[in-house]
């Protein structure tokens, strides 16, 4: 945690979830009606075909809902592709970009991630930027590196705190079950915030920077209560809202520890 950085605890939902998933996302959002939502945000990230139908089951609900990629472009011919702002006119708020199996999958370089951070600025979205070295980079001693390079070529200038979250995902860490060392994750994250003070000064103080990869109930409360982690990104165990809401709530623990 960050001392007066508010959590924020995001599923990605990746290419999963139909109608049939409705009742989970509806869970979720009466899950998390409760006091600690006034200290710790929630965040969903269904496939865009869910997207209208979520934001309409959470609108009396402190989840919030948003999509998992926007092309950088405003609209035009692109075909299969969605908008910035077609995803806030779904009253989606957040954007995820630059995961790392769109870097693989569609070959995103760091220059189309930040055109896309810009593109989900300008809806006045939130992006949450993803960065993560692979198992090679990892074996070579090159994680601060890649960290480094990710963060320079992929956030924009004008990223300041309300607009844009870091998550850090260890390319060999998400949907494996593995996690780094609490060491690792401390070195990684202390890391991001020197180069984003650095960078942004105050407001890279206040960035909010997530953990991604293997996040479950059971290693939720031991990773997220390390220094600079904000909050999690979390793959498989966001699609049972059993799962989600536990993971949410190790923050009423780790909060306590905290008074
Ligand atoms: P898992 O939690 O399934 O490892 O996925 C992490 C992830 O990629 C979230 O964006």
């Amino acid at each position: 945690m960050t001392p007066d950085v508010r959590p924020l605890v995001a599923g990605n939902w990746k290419m999963n979830g139909t109608r049939q998933s409705l009742g989970e996302i509806k869970a979720m959002a009466e899950g998390v009606l409760g006091p600690l939502s006034e200290q710790v945000d929630t965040l969903l990230c269904p496939p865009m075909t869910l997207l209208y139908v979520a934001t309409a089951l959470c609108t009396d609900s402190p989840l919030m809902v948003g999509a998992q990629d926007c092309h950088q472009k405003t609209c035009g011919a692109h075909t299969g592709d969605i908008s910035a702002e077609m995803i806030a006119d779904c009253f989606g708020t957040h954007v995820i970009v630059g995961h790392s199996e769109r870097r693989t999958d569609h070959g995103e370089t760091d220059h189309i991630v930040r055109d896309k951070a810009c593109a989900a600025h300008e809806a006045e979205l939130t992006a949450i930027i993803c960065i993560g070295e692979t198992e090679n980079q990892r074996d070579a001693y090159e994680t601060l590196d890649v960290l480094r390079r990710q963060l320079l070529g992929s956030v924009p200038e004008g990223a300041t705190a309300e607009n844009t979250v870091i998550a850090y995902e260890p390319v060999w860490a998400i949907g494996s079950g593995v996690t780094p060392t609490s060491e690792d994750v401390a070195v990684a994250h202390a890391f991001m915030r020197s180069e984003l003070i650095r960078r942004f000064g105050e407001e890279g103080k206040m960035m909010r920077l997530l953990y991604g990869g293997s996040v479950k109930p059971d290693n939720a409360a031991k990773l997220m209560s390390i220094d600079n982690v904000d909050g999690a990104l979390i793959g498989g165990a966001s699609l049972k809202a059993e799962d989600f809401l536990a993971i949410y709530g190790v923050y009423e623990g780790l909060i306590a520890e905290t008074l």
